[in-house]
């Protein structure tokens, strides 16, 4: 697809983030998007960016609240962009909500790990079943789905499990691959990128806590405070979290949220525009960032390695990627 004005995108997970910046950046091209998140309050934000800058005439934006791990969301999420759009085709679906968390089967509780991959994976393999056949009924068609570096390399160093993600981000990989002969074979009209961020800067790690406890607020609550004393591992930060009060702690979680958005090597910005010329290039693997490129190679290079202190301590050197990196 090399233009998108005059075409309809839906967007997941677009209130913040790089899902915000491709809803921003879509729209500025003359785009109408029809974005879903499951917090409102990003969403209007979304929005209130949007209608600052001049949008192209006729270019149609939308809201709608929907938890992409649940079916039955997506469907009236859907149902609601064929009413309020008027239609019964879309041109682009990005599913590209995910969180983190339930990295560790011994640390953490089933239910956290379940709800990563069932947002992470889930949301993407049912975000491309129940938009197939708007995506079907367009002329031309483009489905993308965010993997992760973690997609490729189920690590972020060996001092920190990341299980739940990483299977999730694995099985995303697989799928659009796959996915790549299945459209061909049967419906050419439609393209399909995988793409894998290293890490951009954006507050994934203060959203994934928000999802999971369900909870839309920047502070920790005190039910926050306490999971973070239990689950939080000495040794991923080096600092015996139990022993810190909960101001100290509402802090550290403030100050790794900031590291993450603001030290991060490539802005959300950055990586939609990526993201948006590799659809235009109509690339089926789309890294973003020069993080992602270099740890491909090494990856590449000496899969056998991959888990080891010494491969990571090379990444750090040559990727300049630090522990609480890409998510
Ligand atoms: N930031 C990074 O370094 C990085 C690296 C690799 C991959 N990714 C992936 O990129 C994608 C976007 O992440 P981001 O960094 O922009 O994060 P973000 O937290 O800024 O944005 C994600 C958005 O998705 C929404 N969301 C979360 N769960 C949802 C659900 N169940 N249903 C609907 N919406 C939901 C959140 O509310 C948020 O607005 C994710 O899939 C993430 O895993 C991010």
């Amino acid at each position: 697809m090399r233009a998108f004005a005059g075409k309809l995108a839906v967007v997941t997970g677009g209130g913040t983030g790089m899902g915000r910046e491709l809803v921003r950046q879509l729209v500025a091209e003359g785009c109408s998007v029809a974005m879903c998140d499951v917090s409102a309050k990003a969403m209007a934000e979304t929005v209130r960016l949007i209608a600052a800058e001049p949008v192209p005439q006729g270019t149609r934006i939308t809201s709608h609240i929907a938890d992409v791990s649940d079916e039955s969301q997506l469907i009236r999420f859907r149902d609601e962009v064929a009413g309020q759009h008027d239609t019964d085709h879309i041109h682009l679906l990005f599913n590209n909500a995910g969180i983190g968390g339930g990295g560790s089967l011994f640390n953490d509780t089933r239910e956290d790990w379940e709800r990563t991959f069932n947002v992470c994976w889930g949301g993407v393999y049912l975000g491309v079943r129940t938009f197939l056949p708007m995506l079907v009924a367009a002329d031309e068609a483009h489905i993308v789905n965010t993997s992760s570096v973690n997609g490729f390399w189920a690590s972020l160093g060996p001092s920190v499990s990341h299980t739940a993600y990483a299977a999730a981000k694995f099985a995303v990989k697989g799928f659009t691959e796959a996915l790549v002969t299945d459209l061909a074979l049967n419906a050419p009209h439609i393209k399909c990128s995988v793409v894998m961020p290293g890490h951009i800067g954006t507050s994934i790690v203060a959203n994934s806590r928000k999802v999971m406890t369900g909870r839309d607020e920047d502070t920790l609550s005190d039910e926050d405070l306490a999971r973070a004393r239990e689950r939080e591992r000495i040794g991923r930060t080096g600092v015996d979290v139990a022993r810190l009060t909960d101001e100290a702690l509402q802090a550290a979680a403030a100050e790794r949220h900031r590291r993450f958005l603001e030290e991060a090597p490539t802005t959300a910005a950055k990586a939609a525009a990526i993201i948006l010329d590799g659809v235009r290039e109509e690339r089926w693997r789309i890294l973003v960032g020069d993080d992602a490129h270099r740890m491909d190679q090494l990856v590449r290079a000496d899969p056998e390695a991959a888990y080891s202190p010494q491969f990571f301590d090379r990444l750090t050197k040559e990727v300049g990627w630090r522990l609480g990196g890409a998510p």
